[in-house]
């Protein structure tokens, strides 16, 4: 979603932001602005549309050391070049770039405009400007704090003015705001992605903090002025990780790099003396863990779809009654949180808001909660009590690949963990475990030949509605098939457990419509199969995601994979989806990485 960066220092701000913008290119956003200060007066320009359209309205060399930008994923308000950050108050003193929402905001207006404030955007941030200009707060820092002290919501802010031209605030409550050191230059990004160009040296904000960030340095506190120590600390991730590395496209980069992250995944996780595994920062003892009665998993999106297939997972292995619920449900329904039960929230960007609520409505109601995460250091992350990092490195992609994988990789480790204290056998957790590092070779060996999955992918492309159907643990899998699919090539696509076909979807199945069968070699293969013979008797083409061995008579297409164990063979089907998914996005030329509509986190309601 929207994203910030800010530079001071002895060079042309300019081409700085302009840069750092590309590199949040990703996350999502319909405008783009940057503010920059010279001269004691502040120079905005702002475009909808693309950082380029941004680009081409700018002043051939524009001027100034200092300086912020933003890229906005509209909310209050359309995309537009009126409604683009930064925003400035009336006088063009001060210019504001904000993430988050200001909830109060309809109040703070009504009460701005009955004196004398004349608004020029529809955006919730347009408040903040004007209530920093009209603040007595004689230091820059402390006119943003006392506008803060009025304001209720989440932000991460940057704000600069004309008349002090040698700082850049920023605040930080819900959103992320980090802080990048350099030589006699500072930089700051919501996103560290804007940042490793510049320096490794970085310092995260905590929620209700404030940070002076001047060329020699910065100073943190609190939002009630009192001082905070931060040391930096060295950024998570290097240069290489928000390149394309050769690829055409970063979902196809992130496919690739499948077997490596599940390799790291896997790394010092496995407990080969006691056939089971073993965590850092689960902080959750074998005696608390017997008294667990029941797990619940939430998340979002694909994060969901992998907590369901965990919830199987879990529940197989460990016999804990286990189930999966989207955390954007979940937060709405005055849930009953039980004191036996196990909560586990799971996120890519440790960011999205409807998880992070989830979260925070069990912890205030006396639950705990693991996260399953990827980014280190991200509010979710830090909101759970303990939990496992993916450290699958940075996803740029829109589109969830390779931190899915790894999330399903991590309840499988879970489960052998939990199944281990509890009933699963010494030889069921050695068999597993062996599967588990069979795993990245098996990816590979999917990788390494493709075609198969190119010519599914080539007859798939020409339909306009596709059904995806599993069984099972193929049933989360198929989920995620179609969730792909639909998110990079807009092919409507919709999954349903194959059980249920002929109670409903089966009236769909046409020649038109292709259906992509989920057929693990497993104990429900003859009922399966029975499935899909039920969609070829209707003419629907088959594309059937089998493993080798398998003879199944309906199907159009065969994509075959390697066979792992059952509670992992979604995991090899799925990376085989993952690829389908692409290619059919590739024919039709779509915007594989930054698909329309969508951001990479979703930080809004
Ligand atoms: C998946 O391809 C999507 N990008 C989306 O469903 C995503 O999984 C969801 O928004 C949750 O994001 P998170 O993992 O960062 O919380």
């Amino acid at each position: 979603m929207c994203g910030i960066v800010g530079y001071v220092g002895p060079k042309d701000a300019a081409p700085i932001l302009m840069e750092g913008l590309r590199r949040l290119e990703y996350r999502g956003y319909d405008s783009a602005g940057i503010a920059l200060a010279r001269a004691n007066r502040l120079k905005l320009h702002k475009s909808q549309g693309k950082v380029q359209a941004l680009e081409a309205i700018l002043p051939e060399r524009p001027k100034g050391h200092l300086g912020i930008a933003h890229t906005r994923w509209a909310t209050h308000g359309e995309p537009s070049d009126i409604n683009a950050h930064p925003h400035a108050d009336g006088a063009g003193r001060v210019a504001v770039v904000h993430n988050g929402i200001i909830e109060n905001a309809p109040e703070l207006k009504s009460e701005l405009e009955a004196s004398g404030v004349v608004f020029t955007s529809e955006t919730d941030t347009e408040v903040l400007s004007h209530l920093i200009a009209r603040s007595d707060g004689e230091r820059l820092e402390d006119a943003v704090r006392s506008a803060l002290q009025r304001i209720q919501g989440a932000y991460g802010i940057a704000v600069i003015a004309g008349d002090q031209p040698d700082r850049i605030i920023v605040a930080r409550n819900g959103s992320p705001v980090i802080l990048g050191v350099g030589d006699r230059e500072m930089f700051i990004a919501s996103d560290a992605a804007a940042l490793v160009r510049h320096t490794q040296q970085v310092v995260y904000l905590n929620d209700g903090e404030v940070a002076t960030v001047t060329a020699d340095g910065f100073e943190t506190s609190t939002l009630d002025a009192a001082p905070v120590h931060k040391t930096p600390v060295e950024a998570p991730a290097a240069l290489d990780d928000y390149d394309k590395g050769g690829h055409e496209h970063f979902m196809v980069k992130e496919i690739a790099e499948q077997p490596d992250t599940v390799r790291r995944m896997l790394q010092g996780r496995l407990d080969l003396r006691f056939n089971s595994a073993h965590f850092g920062g689960l902080n959750l003892t074998a005696r608390e863990l017997i008294d667990i009665e029941r797990i619940k998993i939430l998340g979002c999106g694909s994060a969901y779809i992998a907590g369901c297939n965990g919830a199987y997972v879990i529940e197989q292995l460990a016999r804990i009654p286990a189930s999966a619920e989207a955390a954007s449900e979940f937060r709405y329904r005055n849930p009953v949180i039980e004191p036996n039960t196990l909560y586990i929230a799971v996120s890519q960007s440790g960011e999205t808001l409807d998880t992070l609520m989830a979260v925070e409505e069990i912890k205030r109601k006396g639950g705990r909660v693991l996260g399953i995460i990827n980014v280190v250091g991200s509010t979710i992350a830090r909101a759970c009590d303990g939990g496992l990092y993916l450290h699958a490195g940075p996803e740029i992609a829109v589109v969830s690949t390779k931190t899915f994988t790894s999330t399903l990789v991590g309840f499988a480790l879970l489960g052998l963990y939990f199944g281990r204290i509890r009933d699963l056998a010494p030889t069921a957790g050695e068999t597993l475990i062996r599967a588990l590092q069979a795993l990245p070779d098996q990816i590979q060996e999917i990788l390494d030949d493709t075609s198969a999955i190119e010519t599914a992918a080539r007859f798939c492309a020409r339909a306009r509605d596709m059904y995806f159907i599993g069984r099972g643990l193929g049933f989360p899998v198929a989920q995620e098939g179609a969730l792909k699919l639909k998110e990079v090539s807009y092919i409507h696509a919709e999954a349903y457990p194959a059980s249920e076909l002929k109670h409903g979807p089966l009236a769909l199945v046409t020649p038109d419509t292709p259906v992509v069968a989920v057929l693990p070699d497993d104990a429900l293969l003859d009922k399966n199969l029975s499935s899909v013979a039920e969609v070829h008797a209707r003419k629907g083409p088959v594309i059937a995601l089998t493993h080798p061995g398998v003879r199944c008579e309906a199907a159009d297409h065969h994509v075959i994979v390697p066979k792992s164990v059952p509670e992992l063979d979604p995991i090899l089907i799925g990376v085989a989806l993952q690829i389908m998914a692409y290619h059919c996005a590739l024919i039709l030329e779509r915007d594989i990485d930054q698909p329309r509509n969508l951001a990479k986190s979703v930080t809004v309601e």
